[in-house]
Order: C-alpha cells, then structure tokens, then sequence
C-alpha cells in the first residue's frame, strides 16, 4: 500500500464538539494527528446536565473553526483527506445534525466519502487507537447515555450481552454527584471526593445483584443516595467525602459482580480463546474502577485494555478511527444518510430500558 489514507473525524453527540484527523501507518495501525475538542461543561454547569438546544447552538458555532484547528495541528491540507466521518448517532438530534451537515459539505465539496459512524462503535474501538487488541473480545461500554456489556465478535459484528434496565452508569455518577451539591460532570468530582472518604462508611443497595445475567439497574442505588443526604441535616465535607466513597465503592462491586457473569458468557462462545476484556467511555477514566479491572485481569490471567484518560470522554479520534476502519472496507454511506438518535450497536438487541428482567 502506498497511499496512507486520512480520515477527518467529527463528534457532536452531547456536549462535546471534538475534530480529529486520524492516519494510517500499517494494516493494523494509525496515528492521531490532531485530536481538538471544545467542552460545552461550563454551559451545561448551571443546570446540572446537558441541555439540548444549548448543547447544538454551541456545536454549530464552532465546528468550521475546530475543522480548520485540526487540518492545520495535523499540518494536512483538504486535498489530502480521503474520507470525512462524523457521529451520527444515537444522541441528541440537534447536535447530531451539526455534525452530519458539516461532514456530508465538506465530504461533497472535496469529493470524498463521507461516513456514519455509531458513537457506540467510536467507543468500542477506541482502545484499539493505542493498543493491538485481537478479535474477539469483551467490551464494557460505561457512559453518560450507556452502559453494557458487548461482544466485540469481530469488527462490525457486535453482540450485546447486557444492559442497564433504568440509568445508565454515568447519569447514576452524575444525578449523586448533584444531590451532594457537586460540580457536572459528576463522575470526575464523586472520584474526587471520594479519595478521602471511607467507603465502608455507608451501605448502599445492589439493585438485582444476584440475577445471573449481565444486565444492571442503578436508579435505586441512585435513590438511596438521594435519601441518604436528604435525611442528613449536618452536610458537611466529611460526609459527602464519606458518601462519594461508599457510593463509587458499591459502583465497583456491581461492576466486578456483572463482569464475572458476562466472562461466563464470553467463554461460552470463545472456550479456547484468552479472554481479553476492554472497558471504555467516559466512566473508564475512574482510577478506581480501571483498578478493579486490572486486579481481574491478574488474578485470572486475562487482558485488560483502557483508552488513555482523553480518548474515555467523547473525543472525535475515536470516530476518526471507525472511519478509517470502514474506509478500508469500503463502508461509505450516502449523503441522504440521516442521523439516529437511537442507535443501538447490536441491531438484535432488544431495548430493555424500564423492563423487569429475570434471572
Ligand atoms: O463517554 P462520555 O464522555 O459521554 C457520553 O457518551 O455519555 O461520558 C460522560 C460520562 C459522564 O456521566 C461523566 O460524569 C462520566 O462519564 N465520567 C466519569 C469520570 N469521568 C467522566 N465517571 C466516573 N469517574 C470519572 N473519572
Ligand atoms: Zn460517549
């Protein structure tokens, strides 16, 4: 192969507008050259969570200027980019939209494909940016909006083994962290405040820990928090340090429970594969939580995976990525192509949010 193909990437699915520009090295390896994203955090603090129209208004304002960051940090000119990829789903439409628009322009305007990428699939992959991981392999999709377990069978071949039936893993950081009067996002402040708390301090429930399954539910764990702090007159640093600790320490015995439980599952399928797991969205940048993980994979002899810390929350190198993996397979799309909110990875998923599910 001589040409090493370029893809500009774009996200926009939440409150991150991110441009990257991602170029291939081998069969089975790339570089980031240039990987910019714009937080909307400090719009979105105020309210304690995203708001829509908030969230697009300030996506259409500065994609044209975070194209043309990325193009010129990666020192790549638009005649040099083979593929134009963007998020188009799931996620809130208006910012989805932004996205999609300015892809399908520029992939028009310089004659070049563009590409629908699942924000899902950008996750899935992400760890493989820096690490070869071999097909097949387990994911654990942890996020804002998403949170289960998926076969990663091989690319383009996903199988969702488990789900969370109410919140996903995010939200529960997110709407405790707001309960104790933290900052948004919550998830980076309850791991904050929790290095000084003592985690034995508070029991919380386990939602449908001893179902045999890989699904999670976090609403009531959620609640209890929310009941705790209500029912606490003197709140002060002691006791949300003491909260936050007991609250991401009953996170991780969920997650060590449920991972078990979906191993099992991995190794029905794969019995004579070496079980390699990886863990990615925004949640995996909790040092506690990739600790967990680390221990499992000692103990057991399994390979365990990690994006770094900035390729965890939505960046759009990710979507880059899944765009140069599709480009090789020739998986274009068409620019009638329109963005879905809901998207699920597994199209044979069956969507469980609000269902009783039994063991
Ligand atoms: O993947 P992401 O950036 O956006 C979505 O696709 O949803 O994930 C954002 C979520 C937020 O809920 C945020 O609180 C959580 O990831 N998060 C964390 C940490 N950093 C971000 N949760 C726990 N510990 C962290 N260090
Ligand atoms: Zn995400």
């Amino acid at each position: 192969m001589n040409q090493k193909r370029v893809v500009l990437g774009i996200e926009s699915s939440c409150d991150e507008t991110s441009v990257s520009i991602v170029r291939e090295k081998s069969a089975s390896d790339q570089e980031i050259l240039s990987n910019i994203v714009n937080s909307q955090i400090k719009l979105h603090e105020k309210s304690g969570g995203v708001i829509p129209e908030i969230a697009a208004r300030s996506h259409s304002m500065v994609i044209d200027k975070l194209i043309s960051e990325a193009l010129s940090k990666a020192k790549i000119k638009l005649s040099q980019i083979d593929a134009v990829a963007a998020t188009a789903g799931p996620g809130l439409l208006g910012g989805l939209i932004v996205g999609v628009v300015a892809a399908k322009t520029l992939a028009s305007v310089i004659g070049k494909p563009f590409i629908a990428i699942n924000h899902l699939e950008g996750h899935a992959l992400s760890a493989k940016l820096e690490h070869e991981i071999e097909y097949p392999y387990l994911l654990l999709l942890v996020s804002g909006g998403h949170t289960e377990f998926t076969i990663i069978n091989n690319f383009n071949n996903y199988s969702r083994i488990g789900t969370t039936l109410d919140d996903a893993l995010g939200e529960a950081f997110d709407k405790s962290a707001r309960v104790l009067g933290l900052k948004y996002p919550g998830g980076p402040e309850i791991e904050k405040y929790a290095l000084q708390g003592d985690e034995e301090k508070y029991i919380f429930p386990k939602p449908i820990i001893s179902q045999k399954n890989c699904h999670f539910s976090f609403s009531g764990l959620k609640t209890a928090v929310a009941q705790k702090v209500a029912m606490t007159k003197i709140k002060n640093k002691k006791f949300k340090y003491d909260v936050a600790a007991s609250f991401q320490k009953t996170i991780c015995d969920i997650l060590e429970v449920k991972t078990k439980n979906a191993i099992n599952e991995f190794k029905k399928i794969y019995p004579n594969k070496k079980v390699s797991i990886v863990v990615a969205g925004g949640v995996a940048a909790n040092k506690k939580i990739r600790k967990i993980f680390f221990n499992i994979g000692e103990k057991n002899n399994y390979n365990i995976f990690f994006p770094s810390l900035y390729l965890c929350t939505d960046n759009a190198a990710m979507i880059a990525y899944a765009g140069l993996e599709r480009l090789k397979r020739k998986k274009t799309n068409s620019l009638t192509f329109k963005p879905k909110p809901r998207w699920p990875l597994d199209k044979k998923a069956i969507f469980l949010k609000g269902k009783r599910v039994d063991a």
